[in-house]
Parts: C-alpha cells; structure tokens; sequence
C-alpha cells in the first residue's frame, strides 16, 4: 500500500518543521510548501520542498494536481501577535484570505482532510483556569482573530462540502529537536525561551521581564509550555483520527501546568549552569495574567500522549539544539 503523504504549508517554520520530521520517521511521505519569508530552508532535510505563497492559487492548483495529497496540515501564518495589531491587513490576508485559496484548491482536487493551527489566543481573556474548548471565544487582537475566523471557517466548509478537520488549539510551543537537528529561531525574535537562551549564552544580552505586577504569585505571567514534539505527536493523532473516520473537532493542546516569567527563567539558569541577567519592565500590552489549557480532550479522544512534562527536559532540549547549531 502506498505511504499517505501530505501537504505541509509552512513546514520550513518551528512548529511545522518538526512535525515534518516526525512524519517522515513515522512514513508518511511528506510535500512542503513554504514561502521563507520566516521559515528556514535548512529545517526542511525531510520531504519534498515546494519554494512558494499561498497567495499564488496557480501554485496550490499545481502542487495538488502533480502530487497525491491525502492530507493537508496548515501551519503556515504569520504569528507576531504585536505586528497584528499594527498592521491587521498583513494578518487578515495572509492568515484567512490565503486559508480560503488553500480551501479552495483542496476542494478541486477533492483532498479532504485537514489540520489547522489554531490558538489559545483564540479565547481572549480567560474566565476559567484550566480553559476547556468550549470556554467563550472573545480574541483581543487580529493574530487570534484570524484563527477564530478560520476555524469558523473550516465548520461552515465542514457542514456544506466533503471535508473534514482538526483545530489544535496549542498554548506556548516550546523546546527543540531532541536530535538537535531544528528548533526555534525567529527573526525577530520575540519569544520567551529563546531570548532566556540567548541571555544564558551572551553574557552582554539580558532579559526583559514584561510586567512584574501581574496578579500571580510571583507577579510574572504564567503560561503553558507544550513542547513541539508533543505538537507535532499531536497532528499525526488528529490524522490518524480522521482516518479512522471521526468527526470534525477542535481539541487544546497544553501540558496543564502553569509556569510563570520567573519560573523560567530560574529553570534555564539550573539547565545552562549560567548566569542569566534580567530586567524588569513594564507590561506587553495584551497580556492576559494566566494561560493554562485543558488538553484532557486530546488525551481522551484523541489518544495523545505528551512526552514532556519536566519543563528542565523542554529547556534541554532548547538549550542542546542552541549549542549544536548556533543559531
Ligand atoms: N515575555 C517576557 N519577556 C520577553 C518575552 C516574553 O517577559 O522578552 C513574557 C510574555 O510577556 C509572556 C511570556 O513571556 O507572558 C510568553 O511570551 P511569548 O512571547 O514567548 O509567548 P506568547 O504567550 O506571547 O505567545 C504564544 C505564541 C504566539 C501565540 C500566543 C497566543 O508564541 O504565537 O502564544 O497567546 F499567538
């Protein structure tokens, strides 16, 4: 019987990238399309690589119609919350409008089975901790906006066409490769761990704490760390879901355990052994206190296992693939 083989829109990116090699360990043959505008060509040592936007609808059409999809998973979009605010048209375009050219090419080649990206950013302020999915979707900035409207999107199309997805709602990606081989590296970089890496590596760099005063009890923020291999394990799960003929749903992906600004950055001095020097100022506007998700849906139905539940291991695996490949 022939492997299944997927489509991956930005498999060159963090997350994408690591699901991409955990399909080809798994056999699954695997297509990746990624424009490079944040993605990196060197984390795609898996697959096929198709060089190209998702705005470029003759593109899809081609890919769709030379290689037999039998599954797409939709990682590509743009996900600097804060340039969302500033510049909504860059995310509505790219994040919802090239979702629909996607859609839309999937339905003329009648691939029908889907895996989106979605995000707790989705929920908006929390009334409750741990967020169960089906806590009230209010998002407080267009990043969270677009994935809300996609997976609206993605239940109208589900309803009225032959299609059939999984939303994962992940909280905060984290960690690497435990190879070594990809991780994480955005440019620019925004991201907690990274920069607390790149703090513990370059004595000269520091970290800024956002926001001291927040109502936690360290008075940091506190999120929920899931590292990417128990993403990327989550997305083959989903597709194996579907193929076993499921339904449609949308399942949080977190570890349940909050960890807040000061927590880790203590954790990451105990992992390198160094100094790591920290500056506290003010708040990132659109923080919420606490972030913590319920995934027990994903363990139930799903059968999703996470691997990684000492945040010492995520930091590791973090901190081994900085120092492997100097990124
Ligand atoms: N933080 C700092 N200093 C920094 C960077 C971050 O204190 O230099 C804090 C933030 O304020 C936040 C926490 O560390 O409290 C985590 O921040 P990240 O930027 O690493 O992650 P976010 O929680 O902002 O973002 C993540 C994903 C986004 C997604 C968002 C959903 O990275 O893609 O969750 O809320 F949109």
């Amino acid at each position: 019987m022939k492997n299944k083989t997927i489509l991956i829109t930005g498999g060159a990116g963090y997350i994408g990238s690591h699901a991409n090699k955990m399909l080809n360990e798994k056999g699954y043959e695997t297509v990746v399309l990624d424009n490079l505008v944040y993605g990196h060509k060197a984390f795609v040592q898996w697959g096929e690589f198709v060089l190209g936007d998702l705005a470029d609808y003759d593109l899809l059409d081609m890919v769709l119609e030379h290689h037999s999809i039998d599954a797409v998973m939709h990682f590509a979009a743009y996900a600097y919350v804060g340039e969302s605010v500033t510049n909504p048209e860059k995310y509505y375009y790219n994040n919802v409008v090239n979702t629909l050219n996607l859609l839309k090419a999937m339905r003329r080649h009648n691939v029908n089975q889907f895996i989106f990206s979605s995000s707790c950013a989705t929920y908006g302020i929390p009334r409750k901790i741990p967020i169960p999915e089906d806590h009230s979707q209010i998002p407080i900035n267009p990043y969270g906006q677009c994935k809300l409207i996609v997976e609206n999107i993605l239940h109208d199309y589900a309803n009225a066409y032959d299609l059939k997805y999984v939303s994962l709602r992940y909280f905060n990606a984290a960690g690497a490769d435990p190879d070594g081989k990809i991780g994480e590296a955005h440019e620019p970089e925004t991201h907690l761990i990274p920069l607390i890496l790149d703090a513990a590596f370059d004595k000269s760099k520091h970290i800024s704490i956002f926001g001291a005063d927040y109502n936690t009890p360290d008075g940091t923020c506190i999120r929920d760390y899931i590292h990417v291999n128990d993403l990327a394990q989550a997305h083959i799960r989903a597709l194996e879901y579907l193929e076993n003929g499921a339904d449609s749903d949308v399942f949080n992906l977190g570890n349940g355990n909050g960890v807040s600004v000061r927590e880790m950055i203590e954790t990451a001095r105990q992992v390198t052994g160094n100094t790591i020097r920290t500056i506290e100022s003010s708040r990132r506007p659109g923080d919420p206190d606490i972030l913590v998700g319920s995934a027990i849906k994903a363990i139930e139905l799903l059968g999703w296992h996470p691997q990684y539940t000492d945040l010492k291991e995520i930091i590791e695996t973090a901190w081994h693939w900085k120092l492997k490949s100097l990124f």
